[in-house]
């Protein structure tokens, strides 16, 4: 495997972001300048997937804070305010961005108690910034580690989105982290990837991403997961996951719930796999995750080619809800977390 791809990187320049929205036929690097700039990549899915929304944000907020001019404290905090509540209004759902957001303002605050002058904590909120990366791509090493544990030798594993190392901080991801993990191990996986309408993160970005690594990956319609299954072919689904609530309800990419409802249906162990940054313990349920819903175009087009009537009413929702019950375990840096999640998910925070 070549373990390569790291789709959000600092530079001296700015945020450097591989352009997902062109993947896969095209692989082109946007320097963001501004944090108004890295707002507006994540709004519009220059960058996508859960953790790496996080990283980026935390990215931004370093960036904005650079880009400071003044010596005063307390005019900092106000413009990091600011800045912070343009990040907060990208994307609802992930709850990664607003786990990121706090960490960077937590050590600003840790920095100004501590009576550091505005260039240090420049400094300090950039090496933050580059900590959560950094943390973010190891979780997703001893996830890979965890969950390849739980795969078999042989098997079929179907995932839906794409939660590769594009979506996280790189390297190795979350679902896609547990088959690389798999494959690390000395084990044969082959994967089926939805196509994951109707923005195709599935056949866009996972077909490309595993190709890369010369992992096996067949790319299905997202109609045709309930057949294969059925026949047999499918031995464990894993999934990524943008917040999960306290009681293991997961909200991850629309259609996710589909997919657990036939992996119960036929036996399938149904897998999520996603840091604990991923992990907000002050939403009790599912029912209190924000589902965002986009533009309707990303229904009734195809690029440029109109594929509805004119005037159809539409629905796109982003994201839905898997209940718990239908979760076998949920992989974290931690370890595997196993039914009830309200017990084992808390658990893993106090380890
Ligand atoms: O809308 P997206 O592409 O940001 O949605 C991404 C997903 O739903 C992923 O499955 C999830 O963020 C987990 S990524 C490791």
């Amino acid at each position: 495997m070549k373990l390569n791809i790291i789709p959000v990187e600092w530079s001296d320049e700015g945020v450097r972001m591989l352009d997902q929205r062109l993947l896969p036929t095209e692989e082109k690097w946007l320097v963001l300048r501004t944090y108004n700039d890295v707002a507006a990549g994540i709004k519009d899915m220059v960058v996508r997937g859960a953790p790496a929304i996080g990283v980026s944000a935390a990215y931004g907020f370093a960036l904005g804070a650079k880009q400071f001019v003044g010596t005063n404290i307390d005019d900092l905090a106000d413009e990091l305010e600011y800045i912070s509540d343009v990040l907060a209004k990208t994307r609802p759902t992930a709850v990664n961005l607003f786990w990121a957001i706090d960490r960077m303002n937590r050590t600003f605050q840790k920095a100004k108690s501590e009576g550091k002058s505005v260039t240090e904590i420049q400094q300090i909120l950039l090496e933050d910034a580059k900590a959560i990366h950094t943390e973010d791509i190891e979780s997703q090493r001893l996830i890979a580690k965890f969950g390849g544990e739980l795969l078999e030798d042989n098997s079929t594993v179907l995932t839906h989105c794409n939660a590769g190392a594009l979506a996280t901080g790189g390297v190795w991801g979350t679902a896609l982290g547990v088959i690389r993990g798999a494959v690390d191990q000395g084990k044969h996986v082959s994967v089926i990837a939805d196509e994951t309408r109707p923005y195709l993160q599935g056949a866009r970005l996972t077909a490309w991403e595993l190709m890369q690594d010369d992992i096996p990956v067949t790319l299905i319609t997202d109609n045709m997961s309930g057949h294969i299954m059925k026949k047999g072919g499918v031995h464990a689904v894993v999934v990524g996951s943008d917040r999960i609530a306290a009681n293991g309800d997961v909200a991850n990419k629309i259609g996710t719930y589909m997919v657990a409802v036939l992996a119960k249906r036929h036996g399938i162990p149904f897998y999520v796999a996603a840091p604990l940054s991923t992990v907000d313990l002050e939403c009790p349920t599912g029912e209190e995750i924000p589902i965002e819903e986009r533009d309707i175009r990303e229904v009734t087009h195809m690029k440029d080619i109109q594929l509805a009537p004119d005037d159809a009413v539409v629905s796109n929702y982003a994201f839905d809800v898997t209940p718990n019950d239908l979760v076998t375990a949920i992989i974290t840096e931690k370890g595997v977390a196993r039914a009830p999640y309200t017990e084992s998910l808390k658990k893993q925070f106090e380890e």
